[in-house]
């Protein structure tokens, strides 16, 4: 755990340059905008310890697998969001000494991230070993305006010395990924060009064939004055440079604004991909930095009006809510359905930046909520555009009749995940796809959807479970052996009670999508019923497995049990553990986790936290009771779900306590790996901790519900959020709740359990007889 980050409400501050936290500083000062992103690299060289990162969405290289003995089933490869040419860097030489932060010895270094207005800010004073000192202020962003778009604008003023600052701007593609199986290099140069101020690099990818064309635009500045120094070009390997040679004194300040696009095949042809590429730099350049500046906090502002949370009282709070929508709009911005959200986002290479279950599982309600539903709706289209690969997955594996099982880990469609054991295993992430398509309906009220794509995606995927139970003999139930649930720390079990549930349910949805579709539109369903050779009678087959379907429980105990064997292992808490066991995947053997009875994330209570309409607070209580004292939340998906527990069983004081885990899970690196790229997916969860935790929002009949707690840190509380067609916020102190209709659309809502009605542009009050309990 660490603590450096200076608390502010609407910046990420850091202060003071100290080597050994920059790769974390990397991470959590990253930049991006849905379409490319980049770690918080230096531009100028910098020798020490970083990670350099910059990702453009969609364009990935399929690293062969890695494994010992090779098993069928096993996937191919590894696909990764790969590190693409860096469009920042600016070498900077003093008499032949280049500024290294590394080298030099550094003061008042600040790096400021403002969330509000989308840029990052870097300043500091580097004294060179020859004695000369150089003030530097770097300001850059990645557009959200235009998202092939981003600007820099590097300052440097020489504070002791007069003479000659030689300044080389550059792309560089001649990069690497540093999780890369075999060393490999993943790009190949296609075509460069360089003119006094413009270059363009193209290169590709090695096996996909992408091809990105990364372009820059330079000008120069003394103070104010744009000068047009000559310029010596710098050819490499898979490298542009334009290096300019300037008079200075401590006087002038040398400024240099570079103004990149990068632009990829997936949106333009390949041979006209340069051209384009030209067209959108000159164009950037033309409007300039400080256009395009003005324009990145305009989109900035929109954003926020959407979707911002205030709390008041409570600054480290504030930040860190900021921190995580800041972050989730930086990855997603829901304009392309072929696009989705890794688990690091573009902050970093774990993870490879493929697609898991955490989008329907954690992002989507986020999405839903803050966004226009095009936006959730293209994460489910994603889903959908990838359904045959999902057919083809379950086919490699036996399953026939158009069953489908989405991959765990995918960029394309197809399964590439690196263990199989562990991620294979987890075929519960069907159930999530499913989920989410119930999710997306139920918050937008978009029926529609059901019909035109919905339906076609739970019948695939209800063929699978429908092929994957079989009947036990023995119990008189179906069963599902040789699953992973979500807890990664046991494998290859039998019964993991979330997955029969899943099952199930998929099983249930299915069937009552098929009605409604062939009751309501028996037209496009007897289309679709044909394109699927849909029979009827799998209808049966379907409702037979729902209502035999075995659930492991212990009546004893009054609980579901997470599979089989769970009652087998040595019943042991947390508070067993010591703090050199932590975390246990780090610390212990595989064979002892997996025996072991700890949990690393919600399994049985992920189970009742998407279907707790159908279970009482006492049973919710019990499991919550028995499950989360065994477990070590170390996954960062974990502690939301039980915050949101939590908050149901009306235990304010631990529903605050596991959200403040995954607040400020990357800003203080709880988990020490904050080095490797930032939490995005579970940053979905802190935001659900507060909305449905604290707030206590549900849609339930197609109608919000609040039933607030307010944590007892804090003044107040407040959230924008947008609900079929109205813009809503909800604010809630210790006096109660008022929820304010920003738009014409009325709305009917209910507080606890009172009913009312929110006119167009209208305000509710809690009524004064509530009591609103207080940690
Ligand atoms: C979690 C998975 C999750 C993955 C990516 C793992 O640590 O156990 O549930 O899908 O990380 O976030």
């Amino acid at each position: 755990m660490k603590n450096y980050i200076k608390a502010d409400e609407w910046k990420i501050i850091e202060e003071g340059f100290d080597p050994l936290l920059n790769k974390i500083s990397e991470s959590i000062f990253s930049l991006g905008n849905g379409r490319m992103g980049q770690r918080a690299n230096f531009e100028e060289s910098y020798t020490g310890d970083t990670l350099q990162g910059n990702y453009i969405a969609g364009v990935y290289y399929p690293d062969k697998t890695r494994v010992g003995w090779w098993k069928n089933g096993y996937p191919e490869s590894l696909a990764k969001v790969i590190n693409a040419a860096s469009w920042i860097g600016l070498d900077i030489s003093v008499d032949g000494e280049t500024l290294d932060l590394a080298q030099a010895e550094v003061s008042n270094f600040r790096r400021e991230l403002n969330m509000r207005e989308g840029y990052l800010l870097r300043s500091f004073t580097a004294r060179l070993k020859s004695g000369k000192t150089l003030e530097v202020t770097a300001q850059r962003f990645c557009s959200i305006a235009n998202d092939e778009v981003a600007a820099l604008r590097y300052n440097i003023t020489p504070v002791d010395f007069s003479g000659t600052i030689k300044l080389t701007a550059f792309i560089d593609g001649d990069v690497i990924n540093q999780d890369s199986n075999y060393g490999e290099k993943f790009w190949e140069q296609v075509e460069g060009k360089l003119s006094d101020n413009e270059a363009y690099l193209t290169l590709r990818t090695k096996k996909t064939a992408f091809e990105v064309c990364t372009g820059t635009s330079v000008s120069v500045f003394k103070g104010k004055e744009q000068v047009h120094p000559e310029m010596e070009a710098v050819y490499k390997e898979k490298y542009l440079g334009q290096t300019f040679n300037m008079a200075c004194s401590p006087e002038d300040t040398l400024s240099i604004c570079k103004v990149a696009a990068n632009l990829s095949s997936e949106n333009h042809p390949k041979d006209l991909l340069m051209a384009h590429c030209r067209q959108v730099v000159q164009a950037a350049a033309a409007l300039g930095f400080e256009q395009l500046l003005q324009a990145q906090v305009a989109a900035w502002a929109s954003k926020w009006q959407e979707s911002d949370i205030v709390i008041e009282g409570d600054v480290a709070a504030q930040q860190a809510i900021r921190f995580n929508i800041f972050q989730l709009f930086q990855t997603y911005t829901g304009k392309d359905d072929r696009l989705n959200i890794g688990p690091k986002g573009f902050t970093g290479e774990k993870y490879g930046g493929s697609t898991f279950w955490d989008t329907e599982a954690y992002c989507l309600p986020f999405y839903l909520a803050t966004a226009e539903p095009a936006v959730g709706r293209n994460l489910l289209i994603y889903r959908y555009k990838q359904l045959d690969k999902a057919i083809e997955n379950a086919e490699k594996l036996g399953f026939k009749n158009g069953a489908a099982l989405y991959p765990m880990v995918t960029m394309n469609g197809e399964e590439c995940h690196n263990e199989w054991e562990i991620t294979f295993e987890e075929i519960h992430r069907n159930g999530a796809i499913a989920f989410a398509i119930y999710n997306y309906i139920r918050y937008t009220g978009d029926e529609a959807y059901m019909a035109d794509y919905g339906l076609e995606v739970l019948i695939a995927i209800a063929r699978f479970w429908k092929q994957r139970v079989n009947w036990s003999n023995d119990k008189h139930r179906y069963v599902i052996l040789g699953v992973t649930g979500p807890n990664e720390y046991e494998n290859n079990v039998d019964n993991n009670w979330y997955t029969n549930l899943m099952a199930s349910w998929c099983l249930k949805y299915a069937a009552e999508a098929v009605y409604q579709v062939k009751m309501q539109l028996p037209k496009q369903y007897r289309q679709l019923a044909g394109k699927l050779d849909f029979k009827e009678k799998e209808l049966a087959d379907w409702a037979v497995i729902v209502e035999k379907m075995y659930y492991p429980q212990d009546p004893k105990r009054g609980i579901f049990l997470q599979q089989d064997g769970y009652l087998d292992k040595e019943p042991l808490t947390v508070k067993h553990l010591s703090a050199s066991d932590r975390p246990l995947n780090q610390k212990w053997s595989w064979d002892r986790i997996l025996r072991s009875c700890f949990i690393k994330q919600a399994d049985v209570l992920q189970g009742l936290y998407f279907f707790e309409e159908d279970y009482d607070l006492e049973t919710i209580r019990r499991n919550f009771d028995y499950y989360e004292p065994k477990t070590v939340h170390e996954s960062s998906l974990s502690p939301c779900v039980h915050s949101i527990l939590a908050a149901k069983l009306n235990d304010e004081a631990r529903a605050y306590e596991f959200y403040l885990r995954t607040a400020r899970l990357d800003l203080d690196d709880y988990n020490n790996d904050t080095e490797d790229g930032l939490h995005i997916t579970s940053m979905a969860g802190t935001w659900m901790s507060i909305v449905e935790g604290f707030a206590g929002m549900r849609v339930r009949e197609g109608q919000l519900q609040f039933n607030p707690f307010l944590p007892g840190k804090w003044e107040a509380f407040s959230f924008s959020i947008l609900f079929r067609g109205a813009r809503l916020n909800i604010r809630i102190t210790e006096h109660g709740i008022k929820i304010k209709n920003d738009s014409a659309v009325p709305l009917t809502v209910k507080v606890r359990e009172s009913t009312r009605q929110l006119a167009a542009y209208g305000e509710i009050k809690a009524d004064d007889s509530m009591i609103w309990p207080v940690m």
